[in-house]
């Protein structure tokens, strides 16, 4: 059997897999994420090891540990995380969706410039990378810089922790900014430029290698075996992408987490001229495309348990009726934008209420909003030539019927359903029986494990009808963009 972990944001998932990919059992735990100023965004390494490490106890009971070869990993990407020379971390990791980075991307983008960074890394600096963090720490806690002996992402603070190797996977250091991801090799220039040496940062592996095995205090907390195989494991998006099949040229796969990601597989390296996506290895060894919204069903949460105090979000979803015809709409920027607007500082909005607009309008220009959202991004692929007509989708929004089938109508994509909904940690376990040789490559492992049981298409009526709301969308942003900017 192989242990699936995801280290997410609000939560980690574990998931125990036999070889045939069936899953036994999953658990999910906790923990704390911490906002101490209006677009940061931080959580504690150490909550992370502990609520791990009790989720693998819990995942196990009952289940015959002999059994378990090898653990892989899936995790939120981009995170700062940094420990000093007695292997302590130095200060609480900055997320993905952390905003405090303006100034620094302003200055690798501009300074530095976009086209240089293009070329040393295929990607821009965008707030949530890491590269700009370290600028904002070398800046704001020197202190703290000088004392930085290893530089890693959250998913592999858990491998180092439970191995004792500090290392990485192409796909999730493909986002770091510091990554030459055509060549998965680290760019000596972009060191240079955060003012680190290539020595603090982890040794890069395939996302299907094995980085090591357990150590043995590890191994014993856990009553598993020393020779229990760790994969390297991939970001968050690339896992998931995993488990949905969604690897091999063109083919695309949709998260509806907290951030809301399109995911296109390529087996070619390519970028989008204005770097718009994300050009980032893969889990399968070929490349991917990516655009990130920061805020998608994290809106929704919000929303409902936020602001109009409800757990029963299909209660609410039930009372929705006219797709296509809301005069609401609203832009899911709670977090600032990545794709494709790279501004930290642009603000979720409300916009089109009238005396007669009611709670259902405003959940269903939540949904909407989020839908535009992802349009933009694939709109973006569009412009490079890249023709989607059917894509997949995961994560916890995934879950309503109403929201694919927004989705499916404001994209006009067919929208595939997956019969294993666990995404990432899936992926992560998926990964970790292609290391231990249960597979031979991640396509071989795809083929068996993945199943397709549902799809729901765009309707012509209804996707005409949300052509033309798109189009008004795409007039709310630049319209408030100098407002973002006042009221920041
Ligand atoms: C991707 C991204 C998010 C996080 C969420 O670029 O920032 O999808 O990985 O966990």
């Amino acid at each position: 059997m192989y242990i699936g972990i995801d280290l997410g944001t609000s939560a980690v998932k574990l998931l125990l897999m036999d070889e045939n990919g069936l899953v036994k059992c999953s658990v999910s735990r906790e923990y704390p994420l911490y906002f101490p100023a209006p677009g940061w965004s931080e959580q504690n390494p150490e909550d992370w090891y502990r609520e791990t490490m009790k989720g693998m106890q819990e995942l196990l009971e009952g289940f015959d540990k002999e059994e378990v070869r090898g653990i892989g990993f899936s995790g939120q990407m981009h995170g700062l995380v940094v420990l000093d020379e007695n292997d302590e971390v130095i200060r609480p990791a900055i997320l993905w969706n952390d905003g405090r980075t303006g100034e620094e991307c302003e200055y690798l983008n501009n300074v530095i410039g976009k086209k240089k960074l293009s070329e040393y890394t295929a990607n821009i600096a965008f707030a949530g990378f890491t590269a700009p963090k370290l600028l904002w720490m070398r800046k704001h806690e020197p202190e703290n810089f000088a004392r930085i002996k290893k530089i890693m992402l959250p998913k592999d603070f858990l491998a180092y922790r439970l191995t004792g190797v500090h290392c990485t996977d192409v796909s999730d250091a493909s986002g770091m900014l510091l990554l030459d991801v055509k060549k998965r090799t680290w760019s000596k220039e972009m060191c240079e430029i955060c003012h680190i040496r290539e020595d603090m940062l982890p040794k890069l592996f395939e996302s299907s290698e094995c980085v090591g095995t357990l150590l043995s205090g590890e191994a014993k907390m856990l009553g598993l075996s020393q020779d229990v195989k760790i994969a390297a494991g991939a970001g968050d998006n690339a896992a998931a992408a995993v488990a949905a099949g969604a690897v091999g040229d063109g083919n695309c796969n949709i998260s509806l987490g907290t951030s809301g990601t399109v995911f296109i597989s390529s087996s070619r390296f390519g970028v989008d001229e204005n770097n718009a996506l994300h050009a980032f290895c893969d889990a399968n060894g070929a490349y991917h495309l990516m655009g990130c919204m920061l805020s998608a069903a994290s809106c929704n949460k919000w929303w409902m348990d936020g602001i109009i105090g409800t757990k029963d979000y299909g209660k609410e979803q039930d009372k929705i009726e006219g797709l296509g015809e809301n005069h609401v709409f609203y832009l899911p920027y709670l977090m600032g934008e990545r794709s494709p607007h790279n501004n930290p500082n642009a603000r979720a909005v409300f916009i089109g209420m009238t005396m007669d607009t009611t709670r259902a309008d405003m959940t269903q220009a939540v949904l909407e909003g989020v839908a535009f959202a992802l349009r933009d991004s694939l709109e973006v692929a569009k412009k490079m030539g890249i023709k989607t007509e059917r894509t997949r989708i995961c994560g916890g929004g995934a879950k309503s019927a109403l929201w694919k089938k927004i989705i499916a109508n404001v994209l006009r994509v067919k929208v595939e359903v997956l019969q294993a909904q666990e995404g990432p940690a899936l992926g992560g376990a998926m990964l970790a029986a292609v290391a231990c040789g249960a597979y031979e490559s991640v396509e071989a492992a795809v083929a068996k494990i993945v199943r397709v049981v549902d799809a729901v298409e765009p309707e012509p009526w209804l996707a005409d009808k949300y052509e033309q709301r798109y189009r008004q969308f795409q007039e709310i942003y630049p319209a408030c963009k100098g407002l973002f900017e006042l009221i920041k």
